[in-house]
């Protein structure tokens, strides 16, 4: 099988490339990454001499280089996107024009090419927030309500998906997942952000009263659960897929990775609330575990263990990455 990735370069498409390949090695894997900040071909060092895995760098709003990379794809898996909330509070112009528009000249090349498979990679952030003392959980029912510009281009980019279903006949599936957590991530995100921080001997900055839940799913459970959507998920639908079956928040995760990496607590630092800072997300996974026999497998406790060593493994990785952060 011949699939088109695309983002293949950021974290999760890169650990998903790198899954796959181990497993099915007789796919053929095209990686369609433009490279922006959050790209970067080391997380592909595995698998770049691999004669069933190419590199292309190139925006997924180029029709003319879609037209020559599609002739041959059986499967699209579409990963690439602006990731970042925050960056989506300081420039929202950047979402709108990759996940929005970036993903309507994806579908209809997909189209065009009479794709037998477009699997559009979502986050739970489309569903809004939930509050903390609910016990309410995201799950495919739930009705859009996205709070930030990222969240709301991404609510758009799975509209448009759907859409393109209806009226069009593509076939496609979704997956509205939680936030991952592993290898890989760029070093702005909340948990990477933390790790290389603190072994800068640095403080970590924690949003408001840091009592913001997130439901945390390690991306190879994500890599997994992606596997047996494409392979099993019904055409049509969509997976609400989560990692974790209980609460925990920003300041207790925090508290944890202090104490894996023998630090206290005078290394947190309380900053400036980001605005519309959704409370709680919490997603119910039961629909991908009834039809697709879906369950995470990596423990949080045991993988953030694992996650934080392999920063202190990776430092000549994430030390280049650095500056970049600081400056945006
Ligand atoms: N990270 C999470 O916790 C999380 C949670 C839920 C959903 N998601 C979704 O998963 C996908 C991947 O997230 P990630 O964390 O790996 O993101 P990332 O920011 O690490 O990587 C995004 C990749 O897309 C590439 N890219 C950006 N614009 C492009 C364009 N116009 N053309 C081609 N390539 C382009 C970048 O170069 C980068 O390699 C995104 O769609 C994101 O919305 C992420």
């Amino acid at each position: 099988m011949k699939i088109l990735v695309t983002g293949g370069a950021g974290f999760i498409g890169s650990n998903f490339i790198n899954y796959w390949l181990n497993k099915y090695p007789h796919d053929q894997i095209i990686n369609l990454d433009k490279l922006t900040y959050a790209g970067n071909l080391e997380n592909l060092n595995a698998v770049k001499d691999n004669p069933n895995y190419s590199f292309i760098q190139g925006d997924i709003a180029d029709i003319k280089l879609l037209d020559s990379i599609l002739p041959g794809v059986s499967l699209v898996i579409h990963f690439a996107a602006e990731s970042h909330v925050d960056r989506s509070i300081i420039g929202p112009a950047i979402f709108i024009q990759t996940n929005v528009l970036g993903t309507q000249v994806l579908l209809d090349a997909c189209l065009k090419h009479k794709i037998g498979h477009f699997h559009h990679v979502s986050t739970d952030e489309v569903f809004g927030a939930l509050s903390l003392d609910s016990e309410v959980k995201f799950s495919e029912i739930t009705p859009y309500n996205p709070r930030s510009p990222y969240s709301a281009s991404k609510a758009a980019s799975d509209h448009l998906v759907r859409s393109y279903g209806i009226t069009f006949g593509l076939k496609y599936t979704i997956t509205n997942c939680s936030n991952n957590f592993g290898p890989y991530q760029y070093p702005e995100k909340f948990l990477p952000l933390m790790i290389t921080n603190l072994l800068q001997d640095k403080k970590v900055p924690v949003y408001g009263d840091g009592l913001y839940v997130r439901d945390w799913l390690y991306v190879e459970d994500h890599c997994q659960a992606i596997d047996l959507v494409v392979h099993s998920g019904k055409i049509g639908e969509t997976y609400c897929i989560g990692g974790m079956t209980e609460d925990i928040n920003n300041l207790q995760i925090t508290k944890k990775v202090l104490a894996i990496m023998g630090k206290d607590e005078s290394y947190i630092q309380f900053v400036e609330d980001r605005p519309g800072h959704d409370r709680r997300y919490a997603v119910d996974w039961t629909k991908a575990k009834n039809e697709l026999g879906y369950k995470p497998v990596y423990d949080f406790d045991n993988y953030l263990v694992k996650t934080v060593n392999w920063y202190r493994e990776n430092e000549k990785w994430w030390r280049k990455l650095i500056g970049q952060t600081n400056n945006f």
